[in-house]
């Protein structure tokens, strides 16, 4: 899957128990994040028999809402992720849907066949390269002469309500991980405007547009844990507090809950979503 070793960690995290959670909350992850993934889909401007690369397809939604588009044409969908594919391809037989097949490869290094699709999309799978220029021009050679991409990405993690608010409340109990580099790969490494436009653009994509975007995002409430245990399993704040005590565990749980129950409108947690939304021509 992965000739020259990059991307290694992220194998490895979409590999264990970040896969799993996903293919756990996917049904309630969908609706959350569909109206990003539609606007992202809006852009490709779709015909019936366009062909589409979908990076980072993850359980497939978004794979199978393209392939209601392209009736008369394909899509690809490309993932690391063993056990989110499976579920996609188990998804994808219940559904009875032809047109869309997944594989399971890295997108930065698949020797894809050159000007193989006439469309590139991604909601959320494209900021997690070791190195996005030679990742997104290895995408680009699958692009057609003309070809389209766009994707959806989180602007930086201060203007995500979902986000800092969890982490706001933790931190009364926890510390950050040392500084990162905020370009590493992770949700946030496309946060920056000027250095994402000139990752497309070094790697010979033109007319690069980012537009910033902000949509609500809404999170089903769990029945059988509270707020601060469902944001620990699949929010950032999850891996901040893998390895702490059991009572500052706790401690962060339970400040979450309190911070959460500030957004609780209509039986659900509603935040602010800011992302970019990038296009941009082969
Ligand atoms: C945040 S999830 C989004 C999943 C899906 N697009 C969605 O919106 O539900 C990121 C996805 O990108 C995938 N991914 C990360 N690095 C990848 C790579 N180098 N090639 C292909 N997929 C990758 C992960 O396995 C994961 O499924």
């Amino acid at each position: 899957m992965n000739e020259n070793g990059s991307n290694a960690d992220q194998i490895k995290y979409w590999n264990s128990q970040a896969g799993a959670q996903w293919v756990k909350g996917r049904e309630s992850m969908d609706k959350t994040l569909s109206a990003f993934g539609q606007l992202a889909i809006d852009a490709l401007a779709l015909s019936a028999n366009s062909r589409v690369l979908d990076v980072g397809c993850g359980c497939g939604d978004t794979s199978f809402s393209l392939a209601e588009k392209v009736i008369n044409g394909s899509v690809e969908g490309v993932d690391i992720s063993e056990p989110m594919l499976a579920h996609a391809e188990e998804l994808r037989l219940g559904l009875g849907i032809e047109n869309v097949r997944f594989d399971n490869a890295d997108a930065a290094v698949k020797s894809f066949t050159p000007q193989t699709f006439d469309r590139v999309f991604s909601r959320f799978g494209v900021m997690f390269f070791d190195d996005p220029v030679a990742a997104f021009s290895n995408i680009r050679h699958s692009l057609a002469p003309g070809g389209k991409l766009s994707f959806v990405c989180w602007r930086p993690a201060p203007e995500n309500e979902w986000t800092m608010v969890p982490t706001k409340a933790a931190l009364q109990y926890v510390s950050l991980p040392e500084q990162v580099n905020p370009n590493s790969p992770g949700p946030f490494a496309f946060g920056d405007k000027e250095y994402t436009s000139s990752i497309l653009e070094s790697a010979g994509f033109s007319d690069v547009v980012m537009e910033a975007k902000n949509l609500p995002m809404c999170f089903a409430i769990s029945k059988n844990k509270s707020l601060g245990q469902q944001f620990a399993e699949t929010g950032p704040v999850g891996r901040i507090i893998a390895s702490a005590a059991e009572d500052v565990r706790q401690s962060v749980i339970d400040s979450m809950t309190v911070a959460l129950e500030a957004y609780v409108a209509d039986d659900q947690v509603k935040m602010d979503g800011a992302v970019w939304l990038v296009t941009a021509s082969n």
